[in-house]
């Protein structure tokens, strides 16, 4: 099953996404993760985009199109959940493309409904593990002992360079641009589910289990 994970910044993509590769065995691709990974190791492209997403706008399709095309090509048994991507029609259909490629489709889209005013919140009180990506908030999901990482006990743990409020305002006007038309794009397509973001986590969980099972 292929999936895509769709959301406004801090929608909780990343926390359900992460839900269901423990569940089903499936593949996570956060072109967000990437490339704060090419960031991270120092690479050209990394150090082309970092002011780019510092700044809450959207790095070039073309750089993100190559990362999930690669990443593709490695296959998963239990399918892929794109998470942040695509974020443009362009992405979307060069998506379709590369799936078409390989004689696969996507399953669903499930979009995370959120109210701008929650996400605030969610950004600025967010911190994740540096070792194992464990997705972490300072009210939602503390860790159970301060300064470690409940899931492989390292005490790297940081917050992302974008997650403050002037940042956050350009991501969402960003979202609202250029990404917010591919919720009318797979409803055409007949590929969309709506969940209740805002719900407690395991609500949340739970739905979005019933978007695909359903
Ligand atoms: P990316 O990393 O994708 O960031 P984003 O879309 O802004 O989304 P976030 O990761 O901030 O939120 P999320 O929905 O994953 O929420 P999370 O689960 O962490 O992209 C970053 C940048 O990279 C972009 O701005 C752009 O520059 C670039 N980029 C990436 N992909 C690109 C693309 N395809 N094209 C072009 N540029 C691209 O949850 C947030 C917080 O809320 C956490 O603290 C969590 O614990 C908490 N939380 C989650 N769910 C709940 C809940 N139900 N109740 C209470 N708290 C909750
Ligand atoms: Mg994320």
């Amino acid at each position: 099953m292929n999936i895509i994970l769709l959301g406004a910044p801090g929608a909780g993509k990343g926390t359900q996404a992460r839900i269901l590769v423990e569940g089903r065995g499936m593949v996570q691709l956060s072109t967000g993760d990437m490339l704060r990974a090419a960031r991270t190791s120092g690479t050209e492209m990394g150090q082309k985009v970092a002011a780019v997403m510092d700044a809450g706008q959207l790095v070039t399709d073309e750089i993100v199109i190559g990362l999930i095309a690669e990443q593709l090509e490695k296959g998963a048994t239990g399918g892929f959940i794109f998470d942040g991507f695509p974020r443009t029609l362009a992405q979307a259909d060069a998506l379709g493309d590369l799936l078409a490629a390989k004689g696969e489709s996507l399953d669903a889209v499930v979009e995370l409904r959120v109210d701008d005013e929650a996400l605030v919140d969610r950004i600025t009180g967010r911190f994740t593990c540096g070792n194992c990506g464990e997705v972490y908030h300072d009210r939602t999901k503390p860790t159970k002992v301060a300064g470690t990482c409940d899931v492989c006990g390292s005490h790297d743990l940081k917050r992302r360079a974008d997650d403050n409020e002037d940042s956050l305002r350009q991501r969402l006007l960003e979202y609202y641009k250029k990404t917010s038309p591919l919720i009318g794009y797979y409803h055409a397509k007949g590929k969309l589910k709506v969940v209740d973001g805002l719900q407690d986590m395991a609500k949340v969980t739970a739905d979005v289990a019933a978007a695909l099972d359903g």
